[in-house]
């Protein structure tokens, strides 16, 4: 298969702290590739270092072959375009005097990518495409739910048309109940929408349910990268089963 994405060698250090330590994995298209593990593990560090929020100390990020710590501004622009990330709370994200329907406009407007008409009429179809009835594109931040502001925000992403779209911890601020909901519709747009998706999430349980791969960190490095189905006859390493053993404990 192809590979979206070709991290190489990465590290960034913070002070003595080693976020992230030669780490190195492919994107494949059109894959869930999950990352799990504890708080501190540099899963964070791991996505803003790929969306170019933060700088990494060493290593190579390829997307489709080209290496973008080489990029130009232009070129530069266009992967920011194509590399999207969705973040835990979705309250951040927002300018709270916004309405709904500016907030999903201004990135295709920023980008060129629609005439304010067309952008208002784009925007109502990903509501729809994320479930969300097209009459709250008047409303403001805090008149929605945390659930339907996470909704947003993906619709948001998706308006962009990227082919790698980043989870971090997207669900961890909702409801529980809200949750599964948020998750379904993660893995289900992955479909309808034809994209690539790295989902970082501390729990394993709802990683293994979505995932294609799942590469487990511990201290800023790879500990393994394994199937998502075959997790618990192929997981070599200690520390992912003593992940796993946690999700066991639950029961
Ligand atoms: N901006 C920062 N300044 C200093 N240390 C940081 C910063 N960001 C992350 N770290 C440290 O890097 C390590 C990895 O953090 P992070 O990537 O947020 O882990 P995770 O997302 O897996 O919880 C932690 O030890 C954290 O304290
Ligand atoms: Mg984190």
């Amino acid at each position: 298969m192809e590979n979206v994405l070709a991290i190489k060698n990465l590290s960034k250090n913070f002070n003595k702290v080693k976020a992230l330590d030669d780490v190195s994995f492919e994107l494949k298209k059109g894959e869930i590739l999950g990352i799990v593990g504890e708080s501190g593990s540099g899963k964070s560090t791991l996505a803003k270092v790929i969306t170019r929020i933060v700088k990494p100390d060493g290593g190579n990020i390829l997307f489709k072959g080209e290496d973008f710590t080489k990029l130009n501004s232009a070129k530069l622009r266009e992967y920011r375009k194509n590399v999207q990330m969705v973040f835990q709370n979705p309250n951040s994200t927002f300018s709270p005097r916004m309405n709904i329907g500016d907030f999903l406009c201004e990135g295709m407007l920023n980008f060129k990518l629609a005439s304010k008409k067309e952008a208002l009429k784009k925007a109502k179809e990903y509501l729809e495409l994320v479930k969300l009835p097209t009459d709250i594109m008047e409303r403001l931040p805090h008149q929605l739910s945390g659930g339907q502001l996470q909704r947003v925000v993906i619709a948001r992403a998706l308006t962009l048309s990227p082919e790698v779209l980043i989870y971090d911890e997207a669900t961890a601020a909702l409801d529980v109940s809200v949750q599964q909901d948020v998750l379904k519709l993660m893995y289900d747009l992955r479909k309808s929408c034809d994209n690539s998706v790295i989902f970082i999430c501390h729990d394993l349980a709802a990683v293994r349910l979505v995932a294609d791969r799942i590469i487990v960190m511990y201290n800023g490095k790879i500990v393994e990268i394994v199937d998502s189905k075959n997790l618990l006859s192929e997981s070599k390493e200690e520390y992912t089963k003593k992940l796993l053993g946690s999700v066991f404990e639950v029961k």
